[in-house]
């Protein structure tokens, strides 16, 4: 008998390398899953182009259409539905999300923020970082609660703030992390890999897969 791969859905509001890294593991790594759709917030998100070429479902839940938060998570949380996803990955997803919509898919939603959290969450995280003097800056993978760019914390990578660092600069030192970390933890997530206790998350190895679901 054959085993249905479990499915994965992405959220995405803009170019998407982020979710490209994700489809690219799956494929490489021959994860026991399959990106079965990538949703976004915004029609002219260009990641949308990408994820059609690989023959992945796209969809889009344009948010301007929707008078309120309720409403719009609630058709985004219907069309992500069709497809029974194990993991919701929020990649550059660029929307708080109402306390309905997290309980809902608890445990199976992670997001990337683009700081070592609980420093500068929100927007204009490099900037924030330049402006501060940090030395050290980077990149956060966390299970997502009702408490906006907090909760359980998977991964984190750190990169060095460089004397003659740009917004720009800086940005694509921390996004070529996103892309290994991001990943490493959906796949985790995936595989029931992650033991979640309170706010510390441990990530067993590959290969050790747990009977039941780990993660809240
Ligand atoms: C990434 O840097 C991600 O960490 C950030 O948006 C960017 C999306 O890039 N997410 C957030 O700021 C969420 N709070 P991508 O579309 O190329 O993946």
């Amino acid at each position: 008998m054959q085993t249905v791969p479990a499915s994965i859905v992405i959220l995405m509001s803009g170019r998407g390398t982020n979710m490209e890294a994700i489809v690219r593991a799956c494929a490489a790594e021959a994860w026991p899953a399959r990106v079965a759709a990538v949703i976004s917030n915004r029609p002219d998100a260009a990641g949308l182009a990408f994820a059609q070429a690989q023959g992945i479902a796209t969809d889009v839940v344009d948010h301007r259409q929707w008078s309120s938060r309720e409403a719009f998570d609630a058709e985004l949380a219907a069309r992500i539905d069709l497809h029974a996803p194990a993991v919701v990955a929020l990649a550059g997803f660029m929307r708080v999300l109402t306390p309905g919509f997290v309980r809902r898919y608890a445990g199976r939603l992670i997001n990337i923020h683009p700081s070592l959290l609980p420093a500068f969450a929100g927007l204009g995280t490099h900037r924030r970082a330049l402006d501060t003097g940090v030395k050290w800056h980077g990149a956060t993978v966390h299970l997502v609660t009702a408490d906006v760019d907090h909760g359980p914390i998977v991964a984190q990578a750190a990169v060095p703030v460089q004397d003659h660092d740009t917004e720009e600069t800086l940005a694509a030192r921390v996004l070529e992390q996103e892309h290994h970390i991001y990943p490493a933890a959906v796949r985790a997530l995936l595989e029931g890999r992650l033991q979640v206790d309170g706010s510390w998350v441990r990530t067993l190895p590959a290969g050790c897969v747990q009977s039941g679901r780990s993660a809240p």
